[in-house]
């Protein structure tokens, strides 16, 4: 379902450039969970952003369902973004002022659902990733950082994305809790049939995806 051919990305420093990611290729078939591993500033946050059309490439080729993203305009690349992808931060990247049931119904603005239904799945998604009854009306500043994760998996699934993009998502989480968290990505990759690549430092959490691509100064690593 995804296949990246020769990515490259490059950023002006000082005098020169550098390839922050540097003609990558790989590909991951639909329903795979994958992890990206790799040192600090090995590439891993600028080539998932890429895939997630948050930036774009100097160079090479994203291919998601045989649709090139590299060549989208960019009013289909927004539609690309809301409609077919979920993202995932290491920060939760909630919206403070908001409950967290609002936070999941954000995203849903634009989908053609009545609001009636929006927030019955909204309230599904929740119930899912085990933020039930009371705590659905919480801001997340109430909320402890597993909770608040677990809030931001059901607002990135919102939309029913094929790809999912997490990037160091349990960095901030007790191993416990991140442990949950693993597991709850790892259960919407079988019974969703979810693409899922995940950034993670944990080389345990890694072990046990599906594929794992190495980084290192942009380049990926046979291992
Ligand atoms: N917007 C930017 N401008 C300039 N350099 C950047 C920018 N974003 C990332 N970089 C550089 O690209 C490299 C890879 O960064 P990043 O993708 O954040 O690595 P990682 O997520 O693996 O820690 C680093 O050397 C970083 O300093
Ligand atoms: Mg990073």
């Amino acid at each position: 379902m995804l296949e990246v051919t020769n990515l490259t990305k490059t950023f002006r420093s000082g005098g020169g450039t550098i390839a922050a990611v540097d003609a990558v290729s790989f590909r991951v078939d639909e329903g795979q969970f994958a992890s990206i591993i790799g040192r600090s500033g090995s590439g891993k946050s600028t080539l998932l952003a890429l895939l997630g059309a948050l930036d774009t490439a100097s160079d090479g080729h994203i291919m998601i369902d045989g649709k090139d993203i590299t060549t989208m305009h960019d009013h289909e690349l927004i539609d690309y973004r809301c409609k077919r992808i979920g993202f995932v931060f290491q920060n939760y990247n909630l919206v403070p002022n908001l409950t967290a049931l609002e936070n999941v119904l954000l995203p849903m603005e634009f989908a053609k659902l009545k609001r009636s239904e929006r927030l019955a799945r909204a309230r599904k998604l929740l119930d899912q990733v085990g933020i039930s009854g009371d705590k659905q009306q919480r801001k997340p500043g109430k909320m402890s950082g597993g909770e608040q994760q677990r809030v931001s998996i059901a607002r990135a699934l919102a939309n029913e994305p094929k790809l999912v993009l997490a990037d160091e998502p349990t960095g901030n989480l007790d191993s416990e809790n991140g442990k949950m968290i693993f597991d709850l990505l790892h259960g919407l990759a079988r019974s969703e049939n979810t693409t899922i690549i995940v950034v993670t430092h944990d080389l345990e959490i890694a072990g046990r995806t599906d594929k794992t691509f190495k980084l290192l100064d942009g380049k990926l690593q046979n291992k």
